[in-house]
């Protein structure tokens, strides 16, 4: 049996309560089914960290927030080996990153070497204190947020580690409409302090099911080749070489291809489409792209970047 319809009725019940999140809730759902992260970007109050909350609630998983500030060091993520005076020895306290979700929240409150701290449990899935190494649960997924308003007391990502993020997505401000149904819902929800429907609706197993479903769905040559000639494009010698500093990685391109047909399942086809890789690709590609100081300098935005390669690159 396809485990597609639970991961419908799991996609259904996060958009009941994400209004008009659609984008942000299937990104979601697709980082989880390939085991990715994904760096959240938006301004206060868009239902960010609503969003990785409902996502856990849903969750049959061990979830953790971590809220990021200036002061946070690495062991409060990683954990430290603590002296017990009963026996006299050191012993392994685990922090927060061994959890299956976590949610960072504000990450760019944090100072760089929290950061790489976080970007290497991401990459490597295991955590190395003192002499020994951890291996960090199965599914380890962490979703980031950050408020791009905010300079003051905030630390940039390193740019070159961003590569660890499998989706970088953007969200965007409801309209009057929307925005009259987020206050019903919200006030609903203090009124009668709804028990939360839902919760743990989807197991580990569902969503490796999902996993492997995702595993067999097709990839044309053509399609492959156009994935490949969008990744090109960033490269030396690519149409938007002239703008970048450094173009895609191969992980990018493998999260092309993770993230193209997942959107074709969650579409309930078994092989991807030109249109697949155009709608991912925008979150897949966006904060690959190191800007070059010229880019930079003519204040062209990332999203207008991946915009212009998908209209340079045809896709047959
Ligand atoms: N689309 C939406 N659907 C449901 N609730 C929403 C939506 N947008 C905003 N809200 C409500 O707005 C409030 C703010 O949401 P939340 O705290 O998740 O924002 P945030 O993006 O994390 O903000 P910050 O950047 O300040 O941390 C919450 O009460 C949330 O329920
Ligand atoms: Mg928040």
């Amino acid at each position: 049996m396809s485990a597609y319809p639970r991961v419908a009725e799991f996609v259904e019940a996060l958009n009941t309560k994400l209004l008009g999140q659609q984008r942000l809730v299937e990104r979601l759902v697709l980082a989880l089914i390939a085991e990715g992260h994904v760096l959240i970007e938006g301004a206060p109050g868009l239902a960010k960290t609503r969003a990785v909350r409902e996502l856990a609630n849903k969750m049959q998983a061990s979830f953790k927030r971590v809220q990021f500030t200036p002061d946070l060091m690495p062991a409060d993520l990683t954990g430290s080996d603590v002296f017990r005076p009963q026996t006299g020895d050191f012993q392994f306290q685990a922090g927060p990153l061994f959890h299956q979700l976590i949610l960072a929240d504000e990450i760019n409150r944090a100072q760089a070497k929290v950061h790489s701290a976080l970007l290497e449990a991401m990459a490597e899935k295991q955590i190395t204190v003192g002499q020994h190494t951890y291996q960090l649960p199965k599914p380890f997924v962490v979703i980031a947020t950050q408020n791009p308003l905010e300079n003051e007391g905030t630390y940039a990502l390193p740019e070159a580690q961003l590569d660890r993020f499998l989706l970088h997505v953007t969200v965007d401000y409801p309209d009057a409409a929307l925005e009259k149904d987020i206050l019903q819902l919200v006030r609903g929800e203090a009124a009668n302090q709804q028990p939360d429907d839902g919760r743990g609706m989807i197991s580990p197993i569902e969503i490796q099911a999902a996993q492997k479903e995702v595993q067999q769905v097709k990839v044309s040559a053509a399609v492959e080749d156009y994935m490949i000639r969008l990744v090109m494009g960033t490269r030396e010698g690519g149409v938007l070489a002239p703008l970048l500093e450094a173009g895609v990685s191969p992980r990018g391109t493998i999260a092309l291809d993770q993230c193209s047909r997942g959107h074709a399942w969650l579409r309930g086809r078994d092989y991807v489409l030109p249109d697949d890789v155009q709608a991912v690709a925008p979150d897949v590609l966006r904060h690959r792209m190191l800007l070059s100081l010229k880019a930079q300098a003519s204040g062209i935005s990332r999203e207008q970047l991946v915009q212009s390669l998908l209209d340079q690159v045809s896709a047959v």
